[in-house]
């Protein structure tokens, strides 16, 4: 196969930069460039693991900036742009809108007048290029408990300005394609976990509260259900799609893992508490997880008011990408949780960092100011 020229928007993100590992660990003679703002959400040292790969580029920008998006692809002759770059937390959606529109659609507009322009009004890549837009289940609204799982043809229902935005980005994906020709495809995915998962989502946040011993905020009656993929098999279904995967069209990415909030957040607590009551060694590293260390992370559970427009349950059906592109996952929730769970309890230094504020600090620290 021939080599391909990668451009990641959002590469220093959590599911960004696990594709970016997992696509050269993979396909080590493909170039990749990622372009990333380093938002709060986004860190260099993500990205660490391929910093000095010779194959690997970091750009500091915006996908808001068409003039520098249209130059690194003529630049570099990108031939796949796969574009993660997005303002993602639904909390941060309800107290403040603007950047959710900005970044997610005037952002994703940005792309696509670049790619057309430099692929096919210049014709630099008329026929073998590809953007692929990797978007999410919740564009589909909202489930009731014995309603079927969202596939690629259930009608759009965003319910928050996060999933609202993000519809509204598919929809000009989608426009780009059938009014212009451009090469798009459109990935639909739940639920992500794993390494590099910023600690204001549900999963990390439970995991380092309880590292420092803080509640276990949970919104409403925890009842409300969430679809949990293993971030790596994300990244598989991706490769997937832009190897296998028809122009024009939309795969749902899924894992069949359907978990309660409440259900989730008792399942972390007791593997936590398993964790340190047979390595003795956490309770030294960790000295502020007393109840961990007791054996009982469940006393930090603490029911908080609802989100507001909650949606109650998501389920991808991802029977399209399975038989068509052969996607399976490969980790089952007890596999990717596990490793999520040692990756957090070695990797205190990313995420300490992360919560205190200091970031900016390491980063500096760690690589000077950031490079244009
Ligand atoms: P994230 O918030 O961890 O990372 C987003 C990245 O985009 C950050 O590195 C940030 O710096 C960068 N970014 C933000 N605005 C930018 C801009 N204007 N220009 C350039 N870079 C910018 O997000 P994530 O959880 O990794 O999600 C990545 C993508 O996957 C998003 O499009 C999201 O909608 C989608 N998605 C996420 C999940 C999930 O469970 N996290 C599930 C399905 C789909
Ligand atoms: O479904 C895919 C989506 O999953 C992605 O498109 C989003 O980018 C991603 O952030 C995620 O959205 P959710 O809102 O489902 O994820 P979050 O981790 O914020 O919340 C998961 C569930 O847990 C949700 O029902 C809200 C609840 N929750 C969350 C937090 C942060 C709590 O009960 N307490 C919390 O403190």
């Amino acid at each position: 196969m021939k080599n391909k020229t990668l451009l990641v928007t959002g590469g220093a993100g959590f599911i960004g930069a696990n594709f970016v590992h997992y696509w050269m660990r993979n396909h080590a003679n493909d170039k990749v460039i990622v372009l990333d703002a380093l938002t709060y959400a986004g860190n260099r040292a993500n990205l660490d693991a391929v910093a000095d790969n010779a194959n690997f580029r970091f750009v500091h920008g915006d996908i808001c900036d068409t003039v520098l998006v249209e130059s690194l692809l003529r630049e570099e002759s990108v031939d796949t742009l796969v574009h993660f770059a997005a303002e993602s937390h639904v909390d941060r959606s309800i107290t403040g809108p603007d950047a959710f529109i900005e970044t997610n659609i005037i952002g994703t507009y940005s792309l696509l007048k670049a790619a057309k322009k430099v692929w096919i009004d210049e014709g630099l890549n008329k026929e073998g290029h590809r953007f692929h837009h990797v978007s999410t289940d919740e564009v589909y609204g909202t489930l009731g408990p014995k309603d079927p799982a969202f596939t690629e043809d259930t009608a759009y229902a965003p319910n928050s300005p996060y999933s609202a935005s993000k519809a509204a980005s598919d929809h000009l994906v989608r426009a780009y394609h059938h009014t212009y020709g451009l090469n798009i495809t459109t990935s639909n995915c739940s639920n992500n976990y794993g390494p590099y998962h910023f600690p204001e989502k549900l999963i990390p946040l439970v995991l380092t509260n309880i590292l420092h011993d803080k509640a276990l905020p949970i919104y409403g009656d925890g009842q409300q259900i969430r679809d949990w993929l293993y971030v790596e098999d994300h990244a598989r279904g991706i490769e997937l799609v832009l190897e296998k995967g028809q122009v024009g069209e939309n795969y749902n990415i899924g894992g069949h893992n359907e978990w309660a909030n409440i259900d989730i957040v008792n399942e972390i607590c007791r593997l936590m508490n398993k964790a340190f009551a047979t390595r003795p060694v956490l309770a030294e590293k960790y000295p502020e997880a007393k109840a961990a260390t007791a054996g009982k992370a469940e006393s930090l559970i603490t029911y908080v008011a609802d989100r507001a427009g909650h949606d109650r349950r998501y389920a991808i059906d991802a029977r399209k990408t399975n038989a068509e592109l052969g996607y399976k996952p490969y980790e089952s929730f007890e596999s990717g949780i596990a490793k999520t769970i040692e990756w957090y309890l070695s990797n205190d230094t990313w995420w300490k960092a992360v919560m205190d504020g200091s970031y900016l600090n390491w980063l500096t620290q760690q690589y000077g100011k950031p490079e244009e």
